[in-house]
């Protein structure tokens, strides 16, 4: 079980603006630190996969817990605090079950790769909401206590960028393809939601689109010096997370009990890449770990024939926002989660997940 206690930024050398957010944490971090749902059921990609089909080589897990522990990270990912903020265990990976009965535990279905609509054919989003289903057909799970557990979904990410590798799809951002797209993919999430709420979940988090415009893949091509401004991609992120928003205001009208709260991926990354030293970042739009060939931004961790790595990774990953070509390292999901959790601006449907807590447990 983790042990981690580190909700609150603790060094660095900060500008006002922080210390102000900073002062905000640690005031309201004291408030309700007991459980606040019975177990975490996680639904995603490797932004939240914890060994279901994760990265289990070297540098992944450099920092925590030393060695390759299935993350896409140098350590802990999204799964892990998210579970913290709620006050319980990281979900077990699905994978990693001993049997039916842990599912109590919480569970954590999210798969590198995972996507919504099968992007590099790995278990889309209704396969891994299938897998809680089975879980409650066989008894272990009951809808009561689905009701007072709560589920985080995260995806999206892979659908668009499979979408882009694919010569054909890559026409305007105007397109009547692109919009169908969009579509499709908001509403993959959206029809399972649906189902999750039938199975009994009623506190779900949504994440948004990660910030694509700003990410190591994209970024490689100015040398990691500039987002993107390529209307394909700015218009996949800021429509996909439009509709997201449309529509998961709808689903708090329309599904009795639900309580449905977006954390603002793309918003709060933002603040991370472009003020991200006042983070104690360095260089907030540079990997940690990436490929020897400076084009490759998906390297990290892989080696020539003779076993030589052709990558290079940084000394301190607490410096980076991002570690590989697209996965934040554990010091920026910490950040992250406070925002989500104790800021103002970064979710959707309640002033913060704090607050959000204190409406659903009234
Ligand atoms: C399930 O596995 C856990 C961990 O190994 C064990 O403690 C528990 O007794 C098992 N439960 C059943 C019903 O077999
Ligand atoms: C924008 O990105 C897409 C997807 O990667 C690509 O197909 C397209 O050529 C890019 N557009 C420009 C103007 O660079
Ligand atoms: C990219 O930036 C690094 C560090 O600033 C520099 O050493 C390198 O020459 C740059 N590469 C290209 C292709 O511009
Ligand atoms: C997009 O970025 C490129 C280089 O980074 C620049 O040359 C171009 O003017 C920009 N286009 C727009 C519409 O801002
Ligand atoms: C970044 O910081 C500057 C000043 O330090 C501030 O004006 C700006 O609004 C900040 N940007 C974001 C996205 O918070």
């Amino acid at each position: 079980m983790m042990k981690t206690r580190s909700l609150n930024i603790s060094s660095g050398i900060m500008k006002p603006t922080t210390v102000i957010l900073i002062f905000v944490f640690i005031g309201l971090s004291f408030i309700g630190s007991g459980e606040a749902a019975n177990a975490a059921y996680v639904f995603g990609d490797s932004f939240v996969d914890t060994a279901n089909a994760g990265n289990e080589f070297a540098p992944y897990g450099m920092t925590w817990p030393g060695y390759p522990s299935g993350r896409a990270s140098d350590g802990r990912n999204q799964a892990d605090y998210f579970a913290e903020v709620f006050g319980v265990p990281s979900p077990i990976p699905y994978q990693q079950l001993k049997n039916d009965s842990q599912s109590v535990l919480g569970v954590n279905f999210g798969r590198g790769g995972g996507s919504v609509m099968y992007a590099y054919g790995h278990t889309p989003l209704a396969l891994q909401v299938d897998q809680l289903e089975a879980l409650l057909e066989k008894g272990v799970l009951t809808r009561d206590y689905l009701s007072n557990s709560v589920a985080l979904v995260s995806i999206g990410v892979n659908d668009y960028g499979s979408r882009n590798l694919h010569g054909i799809f890559q026409v305007s951002a105007e397109s009547e393809e692109l919009k169908t797209f969009i579509t499709n993919v908001v509403d993959g999430i959206t029809s399972n939601i649906v189902r999750l709420h039938r199975l009994g979940i009623r506190n779900i988090v949504v994440a948004n689109l990660a910030n694509m415009p700003c990410s190591p893949y994209v970024t490689v091509d100015s040398n990691f010096t500039t987002c993107s401004n390529n209307s394909t991609i700015t218009t996949e992120n800021s429509n996909h997370n439009a509709l997201l928003e449309k529509r998961m205001d709808l689903l708090r009208f329309e599904l009795l009990g639900a309580n449905i709260v977006i954390l603002d991926q793309t918003k709060a990354f933002n603040l991370l890449f472009h003020n991200g030293t006042n983070f104690g970042f360095v260089d907030p739009l540079t990997p940690c770990c990436y490929g020897k060939d400076p084009l490759d931004a998906f390297a990290c961790g892989s080696k020539d024939s003779e076993g030589q790595p052709l990558y290079t990774v940084c000394e301190d990953p607490t410096k980076s926002v991002i570690f590989d070509g697209i996965h934040p390292t554990q010091e920026a999901w910490r950040i992250l989660y406070n925002l989500y959790a104790f800021g103002t601006e970064f979710t959707l449907g309640a002033p913060n997940l704090r607050s959000w807590i204190r409406q659903y447990t009234i």
